[in-house]
Formats: C-alpha cells, sequence, structure tokens
C-alpha cells in the first residue's frame, strides 16, 4: 500500500504544549510582555482565542530571495492545502527590501502553485494561505527591528504558547547576526523557537566549528535544524524502507555481496550568471561534502536501534568516522570549457561574469571513498557531480558481484561485468527504483538478456511526490530531527573532506577540462577503471 503523507500528526501536535528542552534558549525567553491589547486582531484570522492553545509562527528570514519565493513559500503553502500546518499559524517574511504585507502576497501568489492542476478550492486556499502571510522590513543585525517583529509576532500570538521558526533564507556570511537578533529580541517566551540553517555550514573544518560555536552562543543544538534538502527526497527516505523492511536487500547489504557503490549527480545546466556564490564553494563542498556524504552515510549505516532522530544519526555519525581519509589521487575534479553543438555556443565556466577568468574551481568532481568497517571493508564507494553535462539526475547506483560458477556465463558471452545485477536508485528526476536481472529471452533457444524489474513511481503511484523543503519543514515544525543534519555529523562530514580540499588548493591542481553538455572528464573513467568499476550511468544498455 502506498504510504500516505501523514498530517494527522501536525495537527495533533499542534494542539500540544511543547515544552522540550529547545525552550531554555540562551535569548530572552523569560521577557513575555503584556498581549492583551493585541487580541482585537484575532477574529480577523479566524483564530481561536483559548491561551492554552498554541500557534506556530514562521519567519523566513531572507524572505525577498530566490529561495524563499522558489521553495519556502509554495512548501508552506502545500504544506497548508494538503491540511499539515497546525490550526493556528502565521508565516512571517522578513528581508530588508522595503514591502508591504500586500507585496509580499502578490509576489508569493506568482509562485504558488496547487499540486494537481484544478484542485478543488484552489484559489480559495490560496486566499486563506496569503491572508496569513505578513512582512517586516528589517536590517539583519539590528535587535531593535527584530524587537519590532517580535511586538508584530505576539500580536498574532495573542497570549497563546507561541512556538517559532526561523527559516536562514539568507547568505551564510549573515546568519550570525541574523540569529543573534531573533535570539535575543524575537525568541518565543513560552514555547519553542526553533531556526532552520541552510547550506553552507562553513567551507572547511575550521569554519563551520566557528560557525557552530556562534550559534551556539545564541541556540542549543536541539533549536538548530541544519537542513539538506537531499535528506527530505522522497527516495532518500526510501532508502532505509527498502532495506530494512525487506528481506532480499538487507542481507546482501554488505562486501560480500556488493562490488561497488555509485553516487551520482548531474545538472544539465552551468552556473549561468550565479557562480559568485559557486566560485567560493566549488562541486564539492556544493554537493559531495553534504548531499551526496548524507545519502553515502544513510545507505551505509547499521540497523539502527530505532527510528529515532538520536538513534539514526548515531549509526550516520559511525559511518563517517569510519571512512578513510580522502586521498588526492582519488579525486578527479574538472570544469567545464565552452562547446558549440547544433549552431548554439554554449559558455564556459570562466565566461561567467561573476568568476574570475582564472578561476580552478571544479564544476566537476569523482572520487573513490571507503569505508573500514567490517561490512564495507574494501568495497569503493564512487561519488561523481558535475554541472554542465549531458543529463541531470542523482542516483544511487549498487553494483553487485559476479555469480560464483554462473552455469550462464556461455550465454552470457565474455563481458561478465556486464551480467551482474545492479540496483538503481533515481532520485530525480522520475522516480524510480529498478533492479538489473539477467533474464531468458523468449522462445526455443536459450539467450539471455538484461531486463528491469522497474519500480517507476509515477506509474505505481498516483500521488504527487512532495517536494522535498515540505517534509523538512513539517519535520522542524514537529521537532522531528531525523532529517537535520546533528553536530558532530557535521564535523565528520568536514573532517573527510577538508584535507583533500586544501591539498587541491595549495597545489593549485588545475582542473580537467571538459565540454559544455559532455558527460564529463575522462579522468573519471580512469579513476573508476582503478577499482574496476565502471560509471553505470553510462552504460548504453537499459538505462534510458
Ligand atoms: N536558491 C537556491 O536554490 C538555494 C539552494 C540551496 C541553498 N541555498 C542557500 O539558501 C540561502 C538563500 O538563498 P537565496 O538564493 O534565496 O539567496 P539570495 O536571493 O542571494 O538572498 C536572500 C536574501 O538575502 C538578502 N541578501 C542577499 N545578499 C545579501 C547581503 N550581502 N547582505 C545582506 N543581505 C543580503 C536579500 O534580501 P534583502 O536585500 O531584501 O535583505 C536577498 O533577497 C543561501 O544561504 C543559499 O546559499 C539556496
Amino acid at each position: 500500500m502506498a504510504m500516505e503523507y501523514e498530517c494527522i500528526v501536525g495537527a495533533a501536535a499542534a494542539s500540544v504544549a511543547p515544552v522540550e528542552n529547545d525552550t531554555d534558549n540562551k535569548g530572552l525567553n523569560d521577557k513575555l510582555s503584556s498581549v492583551t491589547s493585541l487580541k482585537e486582531s484575532l477574529g480577523e484570522f479566524g483564530f481561536a482565542k483559548d491561551e492554552n492553545e498554541s500557534i506556530v509562527s514562521v519567519t523566513i528570514v531572507g524572505a525577498s530571495g530566490d529561495l524563499a519565493k522558489k521553495k519556502i513559500f509554495p512548501a508552506l503553502f502545500a504544506l497548508y492545502y494538503e491540511g499539515c500546518l497546525p490550526k493556528n499559524f502565521t508565516i512571517y517574511g522578513y528581508a530588508r527590501s522595503k514591502m508591504t504585507d500586500a507585496d509580499l502576497r502578490n509576489m508569493v501568489s506568482k509562485t504558488l502553485t496547487c499540486r494537481i492542476d484544478k484542485r478543488e478550492n484552489c484559489n480559495e486556499k490560496m486566499d486563506e494561505f496569503l491572508k496569513r502571510c505578513f512582512y517586516h522590513s528589517g536590517q539583519y543585525d539590528s535587535q531593535e527591528n527584530f524587537a519590532a517583529l517580535d511586538k508584530k509576532l505576539k500580536e498574532h500570538e495573542g497570549g497563546r504558547i507561541s512556538n517559532r521558526l526561523y527559516y536562514l533564507s539568507i547568505p551564510p556570511n549573515i546568519f550570525i547576526d541574523a540569529v543573534k537578533c531573533a535570539s535575543l529580541s524575537a525568541s518565543s517566551g513560552n514555547g519553542w523557537t526553533r531556526v532552520i540553517v541552510e547550506k553552507p555550514f562553513g567551507r572547511d573544518s575550521e569554519s563551520s566549528a566557528a560557525l557552530t560555536k556562534s550559534l551556539k552562543q545564541y541556540l542549543t543544538e536541539d533549536q538548530i535544524f541544519r537542513i539538506d534538502h537531499y535528506l527530505g527526497k522522497e527516495l532518500v527516505e526510501n532508502l532505509s524502507v527498502l532495506r530494512f523492511s525487506n528481506l532480499i536487500f538487507e542481507p546482501l547489504w554488505t562486501r560480500q555481496y556488493i562490488r561497488n557503490v555509485q553516487l551520482i549527480f548531474s545538472e544539465d545546466f552551468g552556473t549561468e550568471g550565479r557562480g559568485g556564490y559557486f566560485d567560493n564553494y566549488g562541486i564539492i563542498r556544493d554537493i559531495m561534502q553534504n548531499h551526496l556524504l548524507q545519502i553515502l552515510a544513510l545507505f551505509a549505516m547499521e540497523t539502527p536501534v530505532s527510528l529515532d532522530a538520536e538513534d539514526i544519526r548515531n549509526e550516520k555519525v559511525k559511518v563517517l568516522r569510519s571512512m578513510r581519509p580522502i586521498r588526492l589521487e582519488d579525486v578527479v575534479i574538472g570544469q567545464y570549457k565552452s562547446h558549440t553543438r547544433g549552431g548554439v555556443t554554449y559558455p564556459a565556466y570562466t565566461d561567467d561574469k561573476t568568476v574570475p577568468n582564472d578561476s580552478l574551481t571544479p564544476t566537476f568532481a569523482a572520487a573513490a571513498l571507503f569505508i573500514d568497517n567490517a561490512r564495507w571493508d574494501g568495497v569503493p564507494f564512487l561519488m561523481k557531480a558535475g554541472k554542465a553535462l549531458h543529463n541531470k539526475g542523482a542516483e544511487i547506483r549498487v553494483q553487485f558481484r559476479h555469480v560464483p560458477g554462473n552455469l550462464y556465463n556461455r550465454n552470457i558471452g565474455t563481458d561478465l561485468d556486464r551480467a551482474t545485477n545492479e540496483l538503481v536508485i533515481r532520485v530525480q528526476p522520475d522516480e524510480a527504483i529498478y533492479l538489473k536481472i539477467n533474464n531468458k529471452v523468449p522462445g526455443l533457444g536459450m539467450r539471455l538478456d538484461r531486463s528491469k524489474l522497474n519500480l517507476h513511481y509515477a506509474a505505481r503511484y498516483s500521488t504527487e511526490i512532495p517536494d522535498a523543503y515540505e517534509r523538512l519543514l513539517l519535520d522542524a515544525i514537529e521537532g522531528e530531527r531525523r532529517l537535520f543534519i546533528r553536530s558532530d555529523e557535521l564535523d565528520a562530514a568536514w573532517s573527510l573532506f577538508t584535507p583533500v580540499l586544501k591539498e587541491l588548493e595549495e597545489k593549485k591542481i588545475i582542473p580537467e577540462y571538459y565540454p559544455y553538455g559532455s558527460r564529463g572528464p575522462v579522468g573519471a573513467h580512469y579513476l573508476a577503471a582503478r577499482y574496476n568499476v565502471r560509471w553505470g550511468d553510462l552504460g548504453v544498455d537499459i538505462d534510458q
């Protein structure tokens, strides 16, 4: 049976007084000023006036930005549409841009969509949602401006238990200012205050530790929700279900049966004018150190004691801490160059005006990683991530070993590697899980071919897959931390990648140039070949 997107929990949780340890934040939780004068405004929003009820206020800091428009407001609307938000909620946009509530609503309305076209009452729902959206203009480093926000939030809260969620959708250099001001001037006085922090969480071990240290001056670890939106993707969530609830997978999940695991991310476009941010990070920090490594940890972890956040995160940290330091020779970097195809010229990375002409920043990287524990000893985990490649997608490929003494080797031909099983978990787009098997071609002869047992989500499930941000926002509201990154996980992830990143930069390693729209640098093939691996995504068999 299809798992339903479960929102009953959300609605129920909203009416429970959320007294938990993240209420003891270091901000001004003790300053709860009078709210009686504010009650008149409540009728307009249709809120119940029972002061024992709770209310959730979501403040998007950096609401005028790209991420807020593209992802956060639409995700909140989708949650509202599905009935997943608590009964009492308010959404505030906060940024420096001068806007009125009406301006914000107008801006937000342009990016809201009803999941399935022409769904019932969509416009009505949008109007109701937009009525709950407000805007407050302020500086990110002004306690005074945040205190003014606090005042407005209290008007909506009307003396109820106030739970406040801040979403930092701003550049990382202003995280600390915003956290300081929100914490000191606009924390909840009687409920929880949580902060969702977007990547990047630093650019190496030192800067990440400094960021964590600064955040913890104002917040406890329980209040910090470090978001990695890949963890909110349906098929990444499904990894554990697949493995721990199906007898046929878990016993095979070891070095004994698995030859290699591939984690592949590709985009078919370049930086397209947004290279300024990217150039300071590069593809390893942008995709590998976080998204792909998180997937790897989930994939490779031991069975957790339970599905509780801490039990899962404990197992993930163990994987990260068991990983062998990455050697420079196990990393290949590339950068896309201009390419003309069909009369169209595609730009080089350094043609982007926001990128320095002599930039060595990798837009592609491939790496071989190893987990030195009993389960995975010797199994290469190959990662590959790149921009401006021939296709776009994210997938996990598990290549199994040969069948020992295979009776059918004669029928398979000389390339035995092509006859091994491969499990592919296509995270995006067009979600699917398929297993490549050998099969007899029907007929009187004995000819084998490669076939797929295919779970194609679009064909199997009629429910639309929620966006990762929806799941993660809902989890943050409910205090579910399973899909957020704990500080020790982050430290372990940076410890793994920082030395090789430093080496690449100090030695000014020149990336291998690959044409825009190609399959990436040839070096990635040599790297894989060194470990007897063939990239599964580049095969010419039945994948496409
Ligand atoms: N866009 C994405 O798809 C995406 C994906 C993953 C992660 N992220 C991360 O999410 C965060 C927000 O992304 P975004 O694309 O929405 O960023 P953005 O549009 O560049 O910035 C968001 C808002 O922050 C304010 N801002 C921008 N630069 C500033 C500066 N130098 N000083 C002070 N305020 C500044 C602006 O608002 P005002 O001028 O109105 O104050 C802007 O509207 C970033 O940390 C980014 O790395 C983004």
